[in-house]
């Protein structure tokens, strides 16, 4: 028997939140990148995006450029967007088809889709050459759930033990096989941290999401992962085989076989540093957040479905997607306007209730994240 606490159940223990630094240094953002974004493993892509030798996305991650590309045997692989030349930023697109090869803008110099050096123009006015010592920077990339994660480090923990905890968690979604079926990206003027915070709480649930406190009780629910990488539980969804959708209905066919009791429930987790998954039975919804500035955030949104939904009568798309699309709307808005008070030289850290009780848990692996060494 899966054990679920609500939030208020958990509680805070007095714990109060971040200090205003936290949403506005550059430095800060700074040591983000360095002691977390450099380090977890992030989702870049939907693997299905790498259909064909050659598609490639390009992800800007801090000071970092990563090309992912599917190679010429068919292995999605991410290497550094870096000339081992001169240095130069070789890809300017953020995302696209290469030919066989991907060549630098400066002096052409040529790497293979697995990133090895194979041209070079004039090789032979180069002392002491050999092109095996100047591939491009491999980056560790692995696929999950039909997800394509990096890791900048250079010695990255292995995904296997870092999602440990979750790695079979989410199989009932059978996520691995679902399509998109919409996309919609945000630039959101809040610190990504006030993004989770909010989505990891309902306290706020009555006050600006009308729609959804309708269709999901803001107390309702529990949480099965409470410390930690990994966060979060489900709440109820009242209406019989319902869903969060602006009609309340289904949008699509369930995307795996589920118990009635799970049939009635919105799973929520955050996948730290920078993940949202929002699980329905008939349909999944991402959150990736990118911080750009310190008050500054890309959030990308997409709704996976089953792929016979896609064109089935069972499929409506845009009851899913309208329905969160107005709820982030209602979220960014309240977490604009905690932007804009932290600035303030009066703002002091605020109590949680216990009802916060997840963003609170967020906070702790945020601090435990930045205050780890090495
Ligand atoms: S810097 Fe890339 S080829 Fe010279
Ligand atoms: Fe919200």
């Amino acid at each position: 028997m899966k054990q679920f606490l609500n939030s208020v159940e958990i509680g805070v223990k007095g714990q109060k939140t971040l200090p205003a630094e936290a949403y506005l240094s550059a430095e800060v953002l700074a040591l983000e990148h360095k002691r977390i974004f450099s380090r977890r493993w992030l989702c870049v892509a939907r693997a299905d995006e790498f259909s064909k030798a050659g598609d490639f996305r390009v992800r800007e991650i801090g000071n970092e450029s990563v090309i992912v590309v599917c190679s010429q045997d068919h292995q999605i692989r991410a290497h550094l967007n870096l000339c081992r030349h001169r240095g130069t930023r070789i890809c300017t697109k953020d995302r696209g088809t290469f030919s066989r090869t991907i060549q630098c803008p400066y002096h052409a110099w040529t790497y293979g889709l697995d990133g090895k050096l194979v041209g070079v123009p004039d090789e032979t006015q180069f002392d002491d050459f050999c092109r095996d010592d100047y591939p491009l920077h491999a980056v560790e990339c692995v696929v999950w759930e039909g997800f394509v994660w990096i890791n900048l480090a250079e010695e990255p923990e292995p995904f296997e033990t870092s999602f440990a905890p979750v790695l079979n968690k989410f199989e009932a979604w059978n996520m691995g096989s679902l399509v998109c079926g919409g996309r919609r990206n945000y630039e959101v003027a809040a610190n990504w941290k006030l993004i989770v915070q909010n989505y990891s709480e309902c306290y706020h649930c009555a006050v600006i999401h009308p729609g959804l406190t309708r269709m999901a009780p803001p107390k309702s629910g529990g949480n099965d992962l409470v410390e930690g990488p990994f966060l979060g539980g489900y709440m109820d969804v009242t209406e019989p085989g319902g869903s969060l959708t602006e009609s309340g209905r289904a949008c699509g066919l369930p995307v795996g076989a589920f118990s009635q009791e799970d049939i009635q429930r919105a799973y929520f987790y955050v996948l730290f540093p920078h993940l949202l998954l929002s699980l329905h039975h008939d349909y999944v919804m991402v959150h990736t957040l990118w911080p750009l500035e310190p008050g500054r955030t890309r959030v990308e949104c997409e709704w996976l479905f089953h792929p016979d939904s896609i064109g089935s009568k069972k499929w409506n798309p845009d009851d899913g997607i309208e329905f969160w699309d107005r709820t982030n709307r209602e979220d960014w808005e309240v977490s604009e306007l905690t932007q804009l008070g932290v600035t303030s030289s009066r703002y002091a850290p605020g109590p949680y209730s216990n009802r916060e009780a997840m963003s609170a848990a967020f906070d702790r692996q945020y601090v435990r994240a930045m205050n780890a060494e090495s």
